[in-house]
């Protein structure tokens, strides 16, 4: 496991969406799962950038979306779907046969199994970029949730079900969602794990002291685990 911790956002921003980039430049055909949430955001813009100063072409992998919420689509602002389209699926240029992402109004079960074959079919997911939840749930990976293979329909945790509501512009009721479960994001060669802001810093404190109530402690053990904090995030260290 590496820990990088910077001093400024905008430098652990520039630090990731470079090794990104130098990840997808030496590893054409792979798979790439992607976080939504809003901890990644600047680095997808960042990479956008990059890619516009001729120093990556994100097109040469593929893309699975990581987890989405059931019952929301397309045009649900707040939907994992939109939020990865517009910050980085179209201004990146990720043609549509690149990329799967849940479809949130779809069988929940139905779309795990879909995402599995598309998993399948691409060799696997090789890198990921992940988000942490304030209750430390990885993707909806939520504490409590079964570890099973592949993908996974999950009943939403109380806090995320709360946390949530910043990503909507109106009142939703939210229950479930579907995400690649925590084995299937193990078997990636690269993990990076983005935490910023002093509200994650109690939950990425109890992550590092390796807390079984903590999902994303799962991921301690892997050799290729890449924790990138910012001061504030690290401040429980
Ligand atoms: C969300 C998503 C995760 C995300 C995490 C942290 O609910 N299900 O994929 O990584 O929680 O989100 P944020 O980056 O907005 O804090």
């Amino acid at each position: 496991m590496e820990l990088h911790i910077a001093e400024t956002r905008e430098d652990l921003v520039e630090r990731m969406a470079r090794a990104a980039a130098e990840w997808i430049g030496a590893h054409p055909g792979s798979l790439v799962c992607l976080a939504a949430g809003d901890t990644p955001l600047p680095v997808y813009a960042r990479l956008v950038a990059l890619q516009a100063e001729g120093r990556v072409d994100l097109a040469s992998v593929f893309y699975a979306g990581l987890d989405e919420w059931v019952g929301l689509g397309p045009a649900d602002a707040g939907s994992c779907l939109q939020v990865m389209r517009d910050a980085f699926y179209e201004p990146a240029g990720i043609p549509a046969d690149r990329r799967r992402v849940f479809d949130g109004l779809a069988d929940p079960a139905t779309e795990c199994r879909a995402m599995e074959r598309w998993i399948e079919a691409h060799g696997g997911i090789r890198f990921t970029l992940l988000g942490i939840g304030i209750n430390g749930h990885v993707g909806f990976n939520e504490p409590g949730a079964p570890d099973g293979e592949g993908c996974l329909v999950v009943a939403l945790d109380d806090i995320t079900q709360t946390v949530g509501v910043k990503y909507f512009d109106r009142e939703r009721t939210l229950q479930q969602g579907v995400t690649v479960g925590l084995r299937s994001l193990s078997k990636a060669e690269i993990v990076f794990l983005m935490a910023t802001g002093e509200r994650k810093a109690d939950i990425v404190g109890r992550m590092l002291s390796g807390d079984p109530a903590v999902p994303a402690s799962r991921l301690l053990p892997h050799p290729g685990l890449r924790i990138y904090l910012d001061r504030e995030a690290a401040g429980r260290l």
